[in-house]
């Protein structure tokens, strides 16, 4: 039996063409700004997001803390969403490497303007300032959710009338974008720094870019070097990310097809699906969700719980629909419920 691999989007390996792609790549010494393919890739990304300047970067991760670091002083706060990546997913990055406290808003990965205007701090001593707002869009834990642009309107107005940072965790931008018909370049605008990950949907086995104005990204320069995130050749991995933007972004459709294919599944067999996928990420509920994971895992199909009582499932270039209803077989047979 073939394994089906819902654990996330980025377990997707380097297509035979991305390969190629890969081995032909014109490089530099990026360190020295002397990679053409990364030059190439930063300025495709930034065009795309409508900003003047972009930066390679090995990770998502680093494409947050980059930013944090480089537009805040320890002790400051920022402000994200509740079960932000940012906060609960990168190793604690933000206090360890920038001295950062984050401050959670809201209940479900979504805030709006109100929970901004309480969070900021009286210009006191005692007070940490508040720094920056961190906005996660699709949000991750949320099921993939799309932060819907009008409540970024007034997150964005909140934030400037506070003269606060205010960064976009882009890790599936793409799929918002490609989900709700609105160009990339309109979900980032009210952003002062956004970062879009290559190595999720996309499909490209490294990187992601940060974007942002010339002297935003001048600063998060110096921090991804701080950082330890110079790379040399990088432009083997660039060339990847280039070949992705040109093939896989508007295919992201199939993938958010291929989630409500299963979410049809799950709930013709009882199962409670919420929130109903709006992109590529699917939740539902098992009271056991570490035990029907393992289960599932003895019939080759890897789904990871997340918490005690909910599942995650993630669709992606390398599962297509035969998959998912293979995948829905393998779990009415392991709970024994018929779809
Ligand atoms: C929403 C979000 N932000 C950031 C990241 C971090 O990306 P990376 O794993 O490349 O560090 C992830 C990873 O899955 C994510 O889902």
């Amino acid at each position: 039996m073939a394994v089906i691999d819902l654990r996330s989007d980025t377990v997707t390996k380097p297509s035979e063409a991305m390969r190629r792609a890969i081995a032909s790549a014109e490089v530099g010494d990026d360190v020295y700004g002397e990679d053409p393919t990364v030059n190439a890739l930063q300025a495709r990304v930034a065009e795309r997001l409508g900003k003047a300047a972009g930066l390679f970067v090995p990770s998502g991760s680093m494409g947050h803390q980059a930013p944090l670091h480089a537009c805040s002083r320890p002790g400051d706060t920022v402000l994200a969403g509740a079960g932000a990546h940012v906060l609960r997913y990168e190793g604690g990055a933000a206090a360890a490497l920038s001295g950062l406290q984050v401050q959670t808003l809201g209940s479900d990965g979504f805030f709006d303007a109100a929970d901004v205007h309480a969070a900021v701090t009286p210009r006191d001593a005692h007070y940490a300032s508040v720094r920056i707002v961190a906005v996660e869009n699709t949000h991750n834990s949320g099921g993939g959710r799309i932060f819907p642009l009008e409540r970024i309107r007034g997150v964005a107005d909140a934030a400037r009338e506070h003269d606060l940072h205010l960064h976009l965790d882009g890790a599936r931008l793409w799929n918002a974008s490609v989900a709700s018909g609105t160009p990339m370049a309109e979900w980032a605008a009210p952003f002062d720094s956004v970062t879009v990950c290559l190595s999720k949907g996309l499909g490209a086995p490294v990187g992601s870019v940060v974007c942002g104005s010339e002297a935003v990204i001048e600063r998060v320069h110096r921090a991804r070097k701080r950082l330890g995130g110079g790379m040399r050749q990088a432009g083997v991995l660039a060339a990847a990310g280039l070949y992705a933007l040109e093939h896989h972004v508007e295919r992201l459709a199939v993938d958010h097809a291929n989630a409500r294919r299963l979410a049809d599944g799950l709930v013709a067999m009882g199962l409670a699906v919420a929130p109903a996928p709006e992109t590529n990420i699917l939740m539902f509920e098992h009271d056991d969700a570490a035990g029907l994971s393992r289960a599932l895992h003895e019939r080759d199909l890897w789904i990871n719980p997340m918490g005690p009582g909910r599942l995650r499932a993630v669709t992606h270039l390398d599962v297509d629909a035969d998959a998912i209803d293979d995948a829905v077989d393998r779990i009415a047979a392991t709970l024994d419920r018929r779809a």
